[in-house]
């Protein structure tokens, strides 16, 4: 009976279903912010019962850490739910806040106040001194006691580091990142972190303390002798340097904070690099040390150091964390004997082994990505990475796992432990990636292309750990621009992306050649590579566009601004007065496709100025569209002229009257039709000559800035029989030609790995490289026929391909308003389809029919469509 009464008060205290909802809050575009400075922003998610309908006002309240609003918007007649500026008083340093909304729908019905987001302020004012252990090839603890006398009201923790950090408090880990402070240009832009650690923090004596170690700040980052480059890091030596604002119930604040008081000590890491890997000794380590009962006499004094605060930022995207873990699948022992654990999937972060040793037992564990063709472990691939992990039993039970430092593996090979003391069940694998919002979902009816899309987000989640990446295992591991410009369209697909290449770009911007030049690798390792190279230079406009296309925040547009004209300008000025920017060194199509012997003249390389000149005049657009949106119209009119005339430039100087290029290669093609190079009437005649590139061939031969583009391309000029052809050629080369190699991730290279399993020793060769994952966005975009049609997916367009011999297709996103999604099937001739629109949009349909598209206007809510074709 008391259950019953219980359950029955329970549910009449909940509300009825709410008819118009708001959900989903962010703050800065971060469903988890801290370490606010300045005014924020504030987006959010509203739903509807009823179709067609939209937001018509929304209110705000923020409120201080008592409760009482600080910011009320009041009711404001908007549509607008992505990144409301904060406009109240100053925000204090250091403090928690909440902040909640409501909204109202066309019909003037309120939603519920949404469910309070917490955020908590940065730091205005550093109290802290940098501190600086010795440097040795251990890794230094660091810590520190200190009192609470009072009732504490709130503390919140900020730490950064020379090198990557732990923090701790009593004992604990503090937060769950990995890799903090993360990658960036350090001389310009160094994150902190900031915790809310109020829970943690106790009446009497608490120990704070960090673990440091080299991290990406202190390793060798590059492959050539680091003697032949200049480090843009200012400093050969690790430090720490950490702050915590307590503030009690009484209203009174104290800080504890980095200082000559500190003491420090070496643990269990002996050794950690970000390529080599990482040594632990568990004798070594000091049990209990950043705890109260812990005896820290004979610890050494640090010393300080004045490195100052200027490039000090509070971290604007999401930390690196574990997103899920892998077991371990099966044991091999390989015809060399090798003792080869196989986790079934090529991920990036690190192996988990809980085991009870002997004293002073070591178990090496080396990682691969593939085994070679006779099922031998294989690391040459690795080429100077040494990658590998070193433990060091004492006699009690450990859970060993690496720390600062991450590899990309699918198999680990043991070695110092027998096969019997192997227990699978132990064994797993922590995947560590910035921890981005999944947004999109894809699947259809042909399983292979299922395996590419997850090879495409296995690729994703492998090479975001805090930069843009190329790959994640060999002695590289770097912010190549070209990567990433080319796989951005796909990122923001399928993971929340706004934040992460936000926080980049300033990176790129801040990397730039004081002549505009964008620096082929940010962080840029100066001497390494070069800059200035076409389509790896344009990340600088390319990804602010898409991003701003993206999520609809014209923030990243405003940061990036002057980056993105600079780099414009950069081209503008080589080319001169002819238009035609033909000069330097490029990587041009990076790895097209390339034939050993080329008597037939069958390899295809593109000729390097067609390129430059199609990215200049698409580069120079980006940067009107954006002036537009900015409202500057005066740089709106001037670069659209220069683009312009840089487009009939290449009219002039590189199409023959008939629709032929002078470089008569796929690449050459799509490039220039997706960048509008040509008048549109000639179009037809370029698609023609795509069509016989491709049908001369049989498959894919574009590298790096085709394979992004081909099948948009191809579907823009009417030829989707062309696009699914090349996607379901299974042979070299081609997308499908690696997944019916069992490939778990997307390759380096079309042929990475022979069809007798020899893998070419070409000097560079990975097998988790997203840039080829390119495709991805076709996918979503025109297969599934799924796409923005303004900015942030305020107007929808949904226009599926069907084709391809396949059934289905389905793509899902969360896009800034919430589910889209367009659902289509076929079966004989009879086509349907079914469409979510979120509410506060619209979206145009096109269904297929007999004689082409059928357009549709409609509002948010579930559509169903059905045609005959
Ligand atoms: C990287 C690339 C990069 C290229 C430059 C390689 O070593 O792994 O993906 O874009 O160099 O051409």
């Amino acid at each position: 009976m008391k259950k019953l009464l219980a359950i029955l008060l329970l549910a009449a205290a909940m509300p009825a279903a709410a008819k118009v909802d708001v959900a989903s809050l962010k703050v800065n575009h971060l469903s988890e912010p801290s370490g606010i400075t300045g005014a924020p922003t504030f987006s959010w998610i509203g739903s509807s019962d009823r179709s067609s309908d939209s937001q018509s006002a929304y209110e705000i309240k923020v409120y201080d850490i008592d409760g009482r609003a600080v910011w009320n918007t009041g009711k404001v007649l908007s549509d607008n739910s992505i990144a409301v500026r904060y406009d109240g008083a100053a925000l204090k340093p250091a403090t928690r806040y909440t902040w909640q909304v409501r909204i109202w729908d066309s019909a003037g019905r309120a939603s519920r106040w949404s469910a309070k987001q917490t955020f908590v302020t940065g730091l205005d004012t550093w109290k802290a001194q940098w501190i600086v252990p010795e440097m040795t090839e251990e890794s230094p603890l660091l810590r520190r006691d200190f009192t609470v006398k009072k009732p504490v009201k709130s503390a919140i923790a900020y730490f950064t580091a020379h090198g990557v950090y732990e923090p701790f408090l009593n004992g604990a880990k503090i937060g769950e990142a990995y890799m903090a402070p993360g990658y960036t240009s350090y001389d310009h832009h160094l994150m902190y972190q900031t915790y809310d650690i109020t829970a943690q923090l106790r009446r009497g004596v608490n120990v704070v303390g960090a673990e440091l170690a080299r991290g990406w700040y202190l390793s060798m980052m590059g492959w050539t002798d680091p003697a032949q480059y200049r480090s843009n890091f200012r400093q050969k030596e690790w430090a720490l340097l950490a702050q915590i604002v307590i503030t009690y119930k009484d209203g009174t604040q104290e800080v504890v904070a980095t200082d000559a008081d500190w003491r420090t000590s070496t643990g269990g890491v002996l050794h950690s690099a970000i390529y080599d890997g990482e040594t632990f000794d568990a004798a070594r380590e000091k049990a209990l040390w950043c705890t109260a009962g812990f005896d820290a006499t004979g610890w050494a004094a640090v010393s300080t150091a004045d490195y100052g605060y200027d490039n000090l930022v509070p971290q604007d995207n999401e930390q690196v964390k574990t997103e899920q873990t892998v077991a371990a699948k099966e044991l091999l022992v390989t015809p060399k004997g090798e003792l080869v654990i196989d986790f079934g999937q090529n991920l990036v972060g690190s192996e988990v082994i809980a085991f009870t040793g002997k004293p002073g037992q070591k178990i090496t564990v080396s990682h691969a990505e593939v085994l070679d063709e006779n099922g031998n472990f294989y690391t040459i691939n690795l080429r100077s990475a040494k990658a590998q992990s070193n433990y060091i039993c004492d006699r009690t039970p450990r859970r060993f796992t690496t720390r600062f430092t991450f590899y990309g593996f699918r198999y680990i090979k043991l070695e110092g432990i027998a096969k019997e003391e192997i227990n699978l069940d132990d064994i797993s694998a922590q995947v560590r990636f910035s921890d981005m919002e999944p947004t999109g979902s894809f699947v259809c009816s042909d399983p292979l292309v299922n395996q590419l899309q997850s090879n495409i987000q296995w690729g994703l989640r492998g090479n975001f750990v805090d930069v843009p990446t190329d790959c994640p295992q060999r002695d590289e591991r770097l912010g190549w621009t070209g990567d990433a410009e080319v796989f951005a369209r796909t990122a923001t697909f399928n993971r929340g992306s706004c934040a992460f290449y936000s926080k980049w770009l300033k990176d790129v911007a801040f990397d730039q050649l004081p002549d505009g030049q964008v620096t082929d690798i940010v962080p840029m390792v100066h001497g390494l590579v070069g800059a200035g190279h076409v389509g790896w230079a344009d990340a600088a406009t390319i990804i602010p566009w898409t991003i701003y296309m993206a999520y609809g925040d014209s923030q990243v547009l405003e940061n990036q601004y002057e980056s993105m004209k600079r780099w414009v300008d950069f081209m503008a000025g080589a080319a001169g007065d002819s238009y035609l920017w033909n000069t330097g060194w490029h990587y041009g199509d990076w790895l097209a496709f390339d034939v050993d012997n080329d008597v037939a003249g069958k390899s295809s390389v593109t000729y390097v100025p067609v390129l430059q000149q199609c990215h200049f005049a698409n580069s120079a657009s980006i940067v009107a569209n954006a002036a537009e949106v900015l409202g500057k119209a005066g740089d709106a009119a001037y670069y659209s002229n220069l683009a312009a005339k840089a487009r009939e430039a290449f009219c002039k100087t590189y199409v023959t009257a008939d629709g032929f290029l002078v470089s008569h290669t796929q690449t050459a093609y799509v490039v220039a039709l997706i960048y509008d190079m040509v008048p549109e009437d000639m179009r037809p005649l370029l698609a023609e000559k795509l069509k016989e590139r491709v049908e001369s061939y049989g498959h894919i031969t574009t590298g790096f800035l085709g394979t992004s583009h081909i099948s948009n391309a191809l579907t823009a000029c009417g030829m989707d029989d062309v696009a699914y052809k090349l996607l379901l050629h299974k042979g070299y080369p081609g997308w499908l030609y690696p997944v019916t190699m069992g490939a778990t991730t997307i390759w380096e290279r079309w042929n990475s790995m022979m069809p007798d399993r020899t893998i070419p020793d070409n000097g560079m060769n990975s097998f988790n490289h997203y840039s080829y994952g390119a495709i991805g966005d076709w996918l979503y975009r025109e297969a599934a026929g799924l796409k923005e049609a303004a900015p942030g997916f305020k107007k929808i367009c949904v226009k599926p391909h069907p084709g391809g011999g396949f059934n289905f297709m389905k793509a899902e996103e969360i896009t800034p308003f919430g589910k889209a999604s367009s659902y289509w099937t076929l079966t004989g001739n009879i086509f349907t389809l079914d469409v979510e629109i979120p509410f506060n949009t619209t979206a145009e349909i096109y269904v297929p029919t007999a004689g082409g598209y059928e357009r549709h206007e409609v509002g948010s809510g579930k559509h169903h469509f059905s045609s005959e074709i």
